[in-house]
């Protein structure tokens, strides 16, 4: 058996278990989702959104990209926000960084890797920001893990920052932006407390954050 017809015969095992396990499971599903949570994440390997929280098919809508950033250019990441609190109408939007991200630690080396440097440049940006803090801690990995945690604080701002999330809270609609970092060593998700649910509380929570990290 080849290593992808594997994958086919995982697939049909797990198609089979859940069946067993969640009566009329995929039937439900195949007629609507309604997930409560959105999460942004990184595209790492290690750190599977939904296995990771405990969640089925169905529970979590997921957008993952490189360095879990929110760019205001981006439609790929604006477009499921957009989907997510307009029609999905999700209660929360989770911003989900990890300890150890590959693109964090190379954007701190900014070596030449092609193509993925322009998008890596965005934490470059948060770094110079932060350099005079960063430059300050001595240890590569802890540094690295700074960076993350700064990261996650940003990528929270810019998500309350979109147009998208301005005007479901202009409506009244329920909807809390959170920061998370994921410990890829331990398997445990950490809060950085940055939970914001109203356009008023924004600066003052992300600033608080920041200089937590930075103290
Ligand atoms: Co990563």
């Amino acid at each position: 058996m080849t290593a992808l017809e594997k994958l086919f015969e995982n697939n049909r095992k797990w198609s089979g278990e859940m069946s067993k396990t969640h009566e009329g499971f995929f039937e439900k599903l195949s007629c609507q989702q309604k997930p409560e949570y959105l999460w942004i994440g990184c595209s790492d390997s290690r750190v599977p959104a939904n296995e990771l929280i405990g969640l089925l098919p169905g529970e979590v809508f997921v957008h993952r990209n490189v360095a879990n950033l929110v760019i205001h250019t981006d439609f790929n990441c604006l477009s499921v926000i957009q989907y997510a609190a307009s029609v999905l109408k999700v209660k929360h939007i989770i911003v989900c960084g990890h300890y150890g991200c590959g693109g964090v630690q190379e954007a701190l080396e900014n070596q030449s890797h092609g193509f993925i440097n322009n998008w890596l440049r965005h934490l470059r940006d948060i770094y110079h920001t932060h350099a005079d803090y960063l430059d300050a801690v001595g240890d590569p990995g802890k540094k690295v893990d700074r960076l993350c945690e700064l990261n996650v604080i940003s990528q929270v701002k810019n998500v309350c920052r979109t147009s998208i999330v301005k005007e479901a809270w202009k409506r009244g609609q329920d909807l809390t932006v959170h920061g998370w970092i994921y410990n890829i060593a331990n398997g445990l998700l950490n809060d950085l407390d940055i939970s914001v649910s109203a356009p008023g509380q924004v600066e003052q929570i992300t600033g608080d954050a920041f200089a937590r990290v930075c103290k």
